[in-house]
């Protein structure tokens, strides 16, 4: 099973969000790969709406999010947990290059953030930026099932994938450093064009897709690659 998600970022409204999933519909009347997990992260304020929607349209899609707040609950005023998104999210983005740079996302509430999504069975999908993340982060992956995504921020927004000998390298070095079973996903810069490459990697669980993931064709097209 290799897994693809679509990190829609601060995109979209609700009409929209809507209109992606019947398009998502139309573009799969041929069929859905089994062998492939497609879940779509969109912003939390989406997530009812389009939770239903999925249900009504029978689409074999899950919904992440992009975040959760580091505090279980309580008087924390503007955060959504763990707890909240459970049964509606199966997946949880955390750590991306984007909350660190512009939220001061922190390593220590990146583990905060791991413990509570387990507790709530939201599966982490822990983003690091590169080696040197490795020695930063002491990160305590917890129980698994957790994802390590790769994303080099210098390779984010663009149409240039990172060189496919860096990602195995540092696959190689997750797996060296994390248990076997983590699952490892790349991000940055994929597309319709470059996508079947990617997934011709076996040591690549999958692929974080962002501006490619806001129109429902070029997904599909990236899915069924
Ligand atoms: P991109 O973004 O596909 O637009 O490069 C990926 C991400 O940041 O999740």
């Amino acid at each position: 099973m290799k897994y693809i998600f679509g990190n829609w970022k601060e995109n979209k409204n609700l009409a929209e969000a809507s209109k992606f999933l019947s398009d998502l519909k139309n573009n799969f009347a041929l069929g859905y790969p089994a062998e492939r997990r497609l879940v779509i992260l969109p912003p939390n304020l989406f997530l009812i709406p389009l939770f239903q929607q999925i249900e009504s349209l029978r689409l074999p899609v899950e919904l992440g999010v992009q975040d959760v707040s580091a505090f279980e609950q309580g008087a924390y005023t503007g955060e959504v947990s763990a707890r909240m998104v459970a049964g509606l999210a199966n997946y949880a983005l955390l750590g991306h290059s984007e909350r660190r740079r512009f939220f001061g996302e922190t390593p220590g509430t990146i583990n905060e953030k791991i413990k509570i999504c387990q507790k709530y069975k939201v599966t982490p999908l822990v983003c690091l930026r590169g080696l040197e993340d490795l020695k930063l982060l002491e990160l305590n992956l917890g129980e698994l099932p957790v994802m390590i995504v790769y994303e080099d921020p210098q390779e984010i927004g663009g149409e240039k994938l990172s060189d496919p000998k860096k990602i195995l390298e540092f696959c190689r070095q997750v797996r060296l450093r994390f248990s076997k079973a983590v699952r490892f996903i790349y991000g940055g810069s994929i597309g319709p064009e470059n996508a079947l490459g990617l997934w011709q990697l076996e040591a690549l669980d999958g692929l974080l897709v962002g501006h490619h993931s806001l129109e429902a064709e070029s997904l599909a097209k990236i899915t069924l690659a």
